[in-house]
């Protein structure tokens, strides 16, 4: 099974080489490796330079700024929308001593809404759990949860976890919508809930998910200019 349509990986391979081609000459990245301290630049490059990641480089910066500005806070970190294992990676290297609790069916999409998502089920088929774990295997403190969010949610549940940062990547209307029912009461006070896509045309879900859950609840969603992204503090 492959994960992406033939078109969608001529698109995502195109974009990449354009990133890498270009945006190294528009980010002054001596600039915010000094205002953000030693590390942050090489860990966004290391992840940078694999291959499993598919977000921009500025996306990257912006997840790895926020795990480390969230690094005071009492409370885990939640990924759901892992894939490959790419911007998990990304926050493992600067969670600090931090639980990551890892949500994916590790099989794609197997629930889509065909009248909100532009995603087709099948799509991302291609992760496999053992690669992601041996992926990750040098850090502490990563737990794996296997299977279509929220019905993985039960552990967190049981051991009354509370989160001080939960990244979304999940693409679908559906499971932005559960995961901003299940997160925001296990949120500590000073907490992000961040996702990518916010603003992304191939998403509407995420947006519409975000939205009304602005206003059902009146927070704040900021969108993060420049990216696809948006944020809720708590
Ligand atoms: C865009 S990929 C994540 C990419 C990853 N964050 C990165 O940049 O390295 C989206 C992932 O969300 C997962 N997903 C979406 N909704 C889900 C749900 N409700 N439960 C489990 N996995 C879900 C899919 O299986 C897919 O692997």
């Amino acid at each position: 099974m492959s994960g992406l349509s033939f078109k969608k990986r001529i698109i995502k391979a195109a974009r990449l080489f354009v990133l890498r081609k270009l945006k190294f000459g528009i980010v002054d990245y001596r600039n915010i490796n000094m205002v953000n301290g030693p590390g942050l630049l090489e860990d966004v490059m290391q992840v940078y330079k694999g291959d499993r990641f598919l977000q921009g480089i500025e996306e990257l910066y912006n997840i790895h700024n926020i795990v480390r500005a969230t690094g005071h806070l009492k409370g885990a970190i939640a990924e759901v929308g892992v894939y490959k294992g790419g911007t998990a990676k990304l926050i493992a290297l600067g969670k600090g001593a931090r639980e990551l609790h890892l949500f994916d069916s590790f099989e794609g999409m197997i629930k889509v809404s065909g009248s909100t998502d532009r995603h087709a089920k099948g799509d991302f088929a291609d992760s496999r759990i053992e690669d992601v774990k041996r992926y990750l295997s040098g850090f502490e403190g990563i737990y794996f949860h296997k299977g279509w969010f929220p019905e993985t949610a039960s552990p967190v549940l049981e051991m009354k976890i509370s989160f001080s940062l939960v990244h979304l990547d999940v693409d679908l209307y559906q499971s932005t919508k559960d995961a901003l029912e299940f997160f925001p009461p296990r949120m500590v006070p000073g907490g992000v809930i961040l996702s990518h896509d916010y603003n992304s045309v191939s998403c509407p879900g995420v947006k519409k998910a975000f939205d009304e859950f602005s206003s059902r609840t009146g927070k704040t969603v900021f969108e993060l200019g420049g990216t696809s992204q948006c944020m809720v503090v708590f």
